[in-house]
């Protein structure tokens, strides 16, 4: 049986992050995994998490299980970050999961659970995991334009026009807030847009929202999601807690499906504490808490979000130095989308050989579809990249 496995392709993400620990050189910089690193390229624990988690070894009484959907405080807390008063909570069915990844899989398998035709439609581009999921669970996958190479912003026409073709019961998956890989995001208006159209079809909007305070701010990158919930009668969210509260490798993460009215709630509920069971039981619970004292103890929630401002704006600053740094070698405009984008990543518009020599000759990390993390940047390597983008031809 085993002997008969075959080799999976690589995930490029996590390929590239390993070449870039076999790289010797020290001149190195890595853009590429989705990783926020401060200006000495440290991945800090933040302030507020090194505080809860004091405080949980001191008075965590037990480590016996949570429910099958994790403790029912975190998912109360981490919905109000995310959906506000957007919508009344009786609709919200919530499950703890391990990170963003194992919300959109548990969300997908939901709503194949649900509706076992159901076509999901992603972004084009979207994040690559998303697409081997979808693939993975043999769920039926068309894409959407949404980015335009030329302008380097959305395509709306484009993806207005393709999503026309979605049908009633299929999904939509959209990112909340800044855009993996290309970092160009809706409008307030084109959200309300894409809901006008969501309604007229019948598709149900899911929505991976893992980057929430690295782009515009809290609430702000959160504009999405609330409209939407307040608008549909059904709608899946995944989030993520790994960059907002810094804990990767602890696995926290949220799905939450919104029903038409609370009679239907319980039977959401209900089902995702059954797939939980099937998939690993109970979700991991050490982050979910440390999440959860940050944002139930005012103190903590207030240095946590003074922290998370200070990442999001130092990323916009790179971004900016960046766009200006270019502008005056090159002469042009043609890169001050990158002080448009927002949150970690920016689509540079690089060739796959230009992204080779950048990482070839210079130790320049970004990855081939020519998506680089602004986070792995610094005010000393700004110039360095600008250098080589334009040293490649860019
Ligand atoms: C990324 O896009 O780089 C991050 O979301 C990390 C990952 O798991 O791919």
């Amino acid at each position: 049986m085993l002997t008969d496995l075959t080799p999976q392709p690589p995930d490029k993400i996590l390929e590239l992050m390993q070449m870039f620990r076999e790289d010797t050189r020290t001149q190195k910089i890595d853009l590429g995994v989705g990783v926020y690193k401060n200006a000495e390229g440290v991945t800090p624990v933040m302030r507020a998490v090194k505080s809860a988690e004091r405080r949980l070894v001191e008075e965590q009484q037990t480590k016996s299980y949570t429910s099958l959907v994790g403790d029912p405080a975190f998912t109360t807390a981490l919905r109000d970050l995310i959906l506000g008063d957007s919508i009344s909570a009786d609709r919200v069915a919530a499950a703890g999961t391990p990170g963003g990844t194992g919300a959109i899989r548990q969300g997908l398998e939901l709503a194949r659970y649900a509706e076992a035709g159901t076509t999901v439609w992603v972004s084009s581009p979207t994040w690559p995991n998303h697409l081997t999921i979808v693939k993975y669970l043999g769920i039926p996958m068309r894409e959407y334009r949404y980015f335009d190479n030329a302008t380097r912003g959305v395509n709306f026409d484009g993806m207005l026009t393709d999503l026309k073709e979605a049908k009633a019961g299929d999904l939509v998956l959209l990112h909340g807030c800044c855009h993996n890989p290309t970092g160009a995001n809706l409008t307030k208006e084109q959200w309300g847009q894409v809901a006008d159209l969501l309604e007229k079809t019948g598709a149900v909007p899911f929505v991976d929202i893992a980057y929430q305070g690295f782009g515009d701010g809290l609430d702000e990158d959160a504009y999405g999601v609330r409209y939407l919930a307040s608008k549909m009668p059904e709608m899946i969210i995944a989030a993520s807690c790994s960059k907002n509260f810094g804990v990767y490798r602890d696995r926290v993460g949220l799905l939450m499906a919104i029903t038409p009215n609370a009679a239907s709630h319980g039977m959401a509920q209900s089902t995702l504490s059954f797939l939980n069971r099937q998939n690993y039981s109970f979700p991991p619970d050490h982050g979910a808490k440390v999440v959860q004292t940050i944002l139930d103890d005012a103190d903590l929630r207030a240095d946590w979000k003074s922290e998370l401002e200070d990442v999001r704006l130092g990323m916009l600053s790179l971004r900016q130095q960046l766009a200006e740094d270019l502008r005056q070698r090159t002469n042009s405009d043609r890169f001050d989308f990158i002080a448009r984008h927002r949150g970690m990543f920016s689509r540079t518009g690089l060739s796959p050989d230009q992204v080779t020599a950048l990482r070839e000759k210079h130790g320049v990390y970004m990855i081939g579809d020519s998506r680089m993390n602004v986070a792995g940047l610094n005010a000393e390597t700004v110039p360095v990249l600008a250098a080589a983008m334009v040293d490649v031809g860019a």
